[in-house]
């Protein structure tokens, strides 16, 4: 069931995930939180580290799962989603960088144990060892996702399957152009690892942010509950608590 929660602007979106997000970990300082990269969460982290500096929130227990990464980039990257996060969340926050989980992108953390196994397979082993640690210490309590505009939830391009977990994923044209802004001519990595359908569906619950004119064919799509592996996000229809939270610009008429 989705539940539409149509705000004025971007930086409403932000306020309102925020408020989600503090309101989680304000009723359980230990959630489990899966978390989005993007455009579209940047107000919702701005507005989670102001009302930190001015509240008293705790992350010391909080545990996040990142929703995906770019293979080829180290964490160090500045383009990378280790360093997006820092910057944007982690760096600001009492967060225990024990309980924060991002998928390795280049495959070292597994080749520093099995030195034997190819890239390819070593990122294999990185997606399962994601999944592993998501079964353990999770649930989920709340993912957020932002949309892509061909629907993809997570870096789930059109066509994967419902039934998917962690797994290595190559980005279409589409999400390649749409991220080539962070990356320098010719840069933009073509794969990425991501947290599966199956895995986001297991959330106890879902919050989908979307902001902009940009996103509306996306939101009119995801409004019209056709149910098809070609638009991601309409998976969202088989969860029990989903929330959308988009602008006007977004959700159109
Ligand atoms: C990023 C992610 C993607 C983005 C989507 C929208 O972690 O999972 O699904 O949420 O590509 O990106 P923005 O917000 O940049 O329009």
């Amino acid at each position: 069931m989705i539940e539409w929660i149509v705000v004025d602007d971007e930086a409403e979106v932000g306020r309102t995930g925020a408020g989600i997000l503090l309101d989680t970990i304000g009723d359980n300082p230990r959630a489990v939180l899966g978390l989005p990269t993007g455009k579209t969460p940047l107000p919702m982290y701005a507005s989670v580290v102001e009302r930190c500096r001015v509240e008293n929130h705790c992350f010391r227990d909080v545990v996040t799962f990142n929703l995906d990464e770019y293979v080829g980039l180290s964490p160090s990257h500045p383009s990378s989603y280790h360093s997006y996060m820092r910057a944007v969340l982690f760096d600001h926050v009492d967060v225990d960088p024990s309980n924060v989980h991002i998928p390795d992108g280049t495959g070292l953390r597994v080749r520093q144990v099995r030195p034997d196994v190819t890239l390819d397979e070593a990122l294999e082993l990185e997606c399962e060892l994601y999944e592993e640690a998501l079964h353990n210490r999770g649930p989920l309590e709340v993912t957020f996702l932002g949309l892509g505009r061909n629907g993809h939830i997570g870096f789930n391009e059109p066509g994967t399957p419902f039934v998917s977990r962690t797994h290595v994923i190559s980005l279409t044209e589409s999400t390649r152009v749409a991220n080539s802004a962070y990356f320098s001519p010719g840069e933009t990595p073509e794969r990425a690892i991501t947290v599966g359908i199956a895995t986001i569906l297991e959330s106890r619950s879902i919050v989908l942010m979307a902001a902009g004119e940009g996103k509306q064919e996306a939101v009119q799509r995801l409004r019209e509950v056709t149910i098809s592996e070609d638009f991601p996000a309409s998976a969202l229809h088989r969860h029990p608590e989903v929330r959308c939270v988009v602008d006007r610009a977004a959700f159109g008429r």
